[in-house]
């Protein structure tokens, strides 16, 4: 596969999960990518070695994307090892199970920075290169089935997720005359270390597996399939959307 040949793509926190399966796709559609982490230098260090063998060239950038010089230091350096770069995937993500009467402004603080904050403020560096460079771009957000559907005991996740799918809707229409497409995508239940405890508790994964109507966990393939064709040229047309990749699971309602 080669749709991406001759680009460059971004994948904040690519040490991991579905970013990290983001990558490998990318790179084995031909793109050249960035890989971020901001803690586990072990995991960049294995998606290296993936995109590595799948014929693309790698770059590996520690930053935290919730601060907002590290963020724009990521594309920076990005674009100066590549001199250019076509796609940003806005992966890096973190959730604390907390209910909403003890949530404390830390934890509130921490997931905003890095699920919004970070998409925000490394969208807009992005953005800034590409119209420099008068180039057209796509952006792709990694939100989540909690973009829009509540989630108890995850305030501050869904409130995050919510800000990304309107951020996501509002750059459609400002970026779109510069033909820059930005899109997101709402992953349901993905088998990833995000889901450890439940992949852990057999009893809660059942009762889980049986409101999803295709009866799985979703891959971080699935997910990275999706990517692969939101960067490319094939959805040049494709903008202000969000997909949902959840096995059916929001759609899946019983009156008992
Ligand atoms: N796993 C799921 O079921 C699921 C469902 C819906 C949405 N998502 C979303 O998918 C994305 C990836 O989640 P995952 O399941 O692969 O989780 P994960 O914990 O395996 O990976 C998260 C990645 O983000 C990186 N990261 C965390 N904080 C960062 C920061 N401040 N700066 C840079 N990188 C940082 C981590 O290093 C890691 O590489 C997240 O945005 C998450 O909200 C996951």
């Amino acid at each position: 596969m080669s749709h991406l040949k001759g680009k460059v793509a971004i994948v904040t926190g690519s040490s991991s999960g579905i970013g990290q399966g983001i990558a490998k796709r990318l790179a084995s559609e031909g793109a050249n990518v960035v890989i971020n982490y901001s803690k586990h230098g072990d995991g960049a260090d294995e998606t290296l070695k993936m995109v590595d063998s799948a014929g693309s060239q790698g770059l590996i950038v520690q930053a935290d994307v919730s601060n907002v010089s590290e963020a724009q230091s990521l594309i920076e350096q990005a674009w100066q090892k590549f001199g250019s770069a076509d796609i940003l995937v806005n992966n890096a993500g973190v959730e604390t199970e907390s209910s909403f009467l003890d949530t404390k402004e830390e934890d509130f603080d921490r997931i905003m920075n890095v699920n919004l904050k970070g998409p925000f403020f490394a969208t807009q560096a992005m953005v800034r290169k590409l119209t420099a460079a008068k180039k057209p771009g796509r952006i792709v957000n990694i939100s989540s089935v909690h973009e829009d559907m509540a989630f108890p005991g995850f305030a501050t996740y869904c409130a995050s997720k919510g800000g990304l799918r309107m951020l996501m809707r509002d750059l459609a229409v400002e970026l779109g005359p510069q033909g820059i497409t930005v899109n997101n995508i709402a992953p349901g239940a993905i088998s990833t270390p995000m889901n450890k405890s439940l992949l852990e508790d057999k009893p809660k994964l059942d009762a889980l597996l049986e409101k999803i109507p295709l009866r799985r966990l979703g891959t971080v393939e699935d997910v990275a399939a999706l990517v692969a064709y939101l960067a490319s040229d094939e959805a040049a047309y494709v903008t202000g959307a969000t997909y949902y990749i959840d096995g059916g699971l929001s759609r899946d309602y019983h009156e008992q």
